[in-house]
């Protein structure tokens, strides 16, 4: 079968894991679709970084399957292995070498060709905007810098899919830029990405599905869109008027035709804030009412997350 008609290049099924009395990842279950960048979003101990271990077979599942471009991970991990490029979530690099000597050395462990691996490890310091610093010793490098190298590192062999785990953990804004850009381009030219992180803005740019985990269980999955509809997190637009009466509110309600609720000079509104917000404001405008203050209420994953597990994602 040719490899590049299948559609789903992960599926993990029912999948657990214990460690000792901690259930890290409890009877889980989702499927990663090739070319997507796939979103694994839950605070600290949630689970991630375990499901990372399991489907790069770092560690064993207590039970479930893992299916890998349809290729069950217990049977058949060399095929596996060669599929995945893991960007971990501990730097691991040889402080003492160069950049190119620590590519060279991953490499080789992946028993890349010397003459393949020089040129490739050429391009890929060149995508991730090293390659003028590549004689440099790790050691000598910024964080974010060797959170790239950590990133190159893992691309050496070529892999369909990338797992990255909280890649941005540590870095400053501008190799966080970079560090998205990479993504995207890797991402352009086919490889599927499974992203780790408890920063939701991230999830939100990257991703085009996402997980949200929460205490070794997947609370939900889907599309941002689909997430919102599980959690019931509405949009609202939040307006304050220099003055309005019970008599202009009762107007305005009945032009607007969606239901309005008022504290004192403010009226909250549900709407798809994108439509609506415009019409809104013309209402406004054609009423005479003099608006003071905006506040939009976006149905982002900060509010679907707290919706959904009842915790606030940062600690
Ligand atoms: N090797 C281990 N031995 C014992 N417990 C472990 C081990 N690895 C993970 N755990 C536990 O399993 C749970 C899940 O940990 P995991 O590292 O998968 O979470 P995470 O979502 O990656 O968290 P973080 O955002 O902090 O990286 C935690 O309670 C953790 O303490
Ligand atoms: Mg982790």
């Amino acid at each position: 079968m040719n490899r590049y008609n299948i559609k789903q290049m992960i599926q993990v099924s029912n999948l657990s894991k214990s460690f000792d009395t901690i259930h890290a990842v409890n009877n889980i279950s989702f499927s990663i679709r090739k070319g997507e960048v796939f979103g694994l979003l839950g605070p600290n101990g949630a689970g991630k970084s375990t499901i990372i271990n399991l489907m790069s077979t770092i560690l064993k599942s207590d039970e479930g399957e893992i299916l890998i471009n349809e290729n069950d991970i217990k049977q058949n991990s060399t095929i596996c292995k060669q599929l995945i490029g893991v960007v971990p979530q501990e730097i691991s690099l040889y402080d003492e070498f160069s950049a190119v000597d620590n590519l060279i050395f991953w490499g080789s462990l992946y028993k890349v060709p010397a003459k393949i691996l020089k040129q490739r490890i050429k391009n890929i310091l060149k995508l991730i905007g090293l390659y003028d610093r590549k004689d440099d010793l790790i050691k000598t490098y910024s964080g974010g810098m060797k959170r790239r190298i950590n990133i190159a590192a893992a691309l050496l062999h070529n892999p369909e899919i990338l797992f990255m785990d909280e890649p941005t953990v540590g870095v400053d804004p501008q190799s966080r830029n970079k560090i998205f850009e990479i993504i995207e381009t890797l991402n352009q030219q086919g490889i599927t990405i499974v992203y780790t992180t408890h920063y939701m803005e991230e999830v939100e740019r990257l991703c085009k599905r996402i997980a949200i985990m929460d205490a070794g269980k997947i609370v939900a999955q889907g599309t941002q869109t689909e997430l919102q509809k599980q959690s019931n997190v509405k949009e609202a637009v939040q307006i304050t008027f220099q003055l309005i009466s019970e008599v202009q509110l009762e107007q305005l309600q009945s032009q607007l035709q969606i239901k309005i609720n008022q504290s004192e000079q403010k009226i909250i509104i549900e709407c798809d804030v994108n439509k609506d917000l415009s019409n809104i404001i013309s209402i406004c405008n054609k009423s005479n009412l003099r608006i003071k203050d905006i506040k939009l209420k976006k149905a982002n994953l900060e509010a679907i997350f707290l919706s959904l597990t009842g915790k606030q994602l940062r600690d």
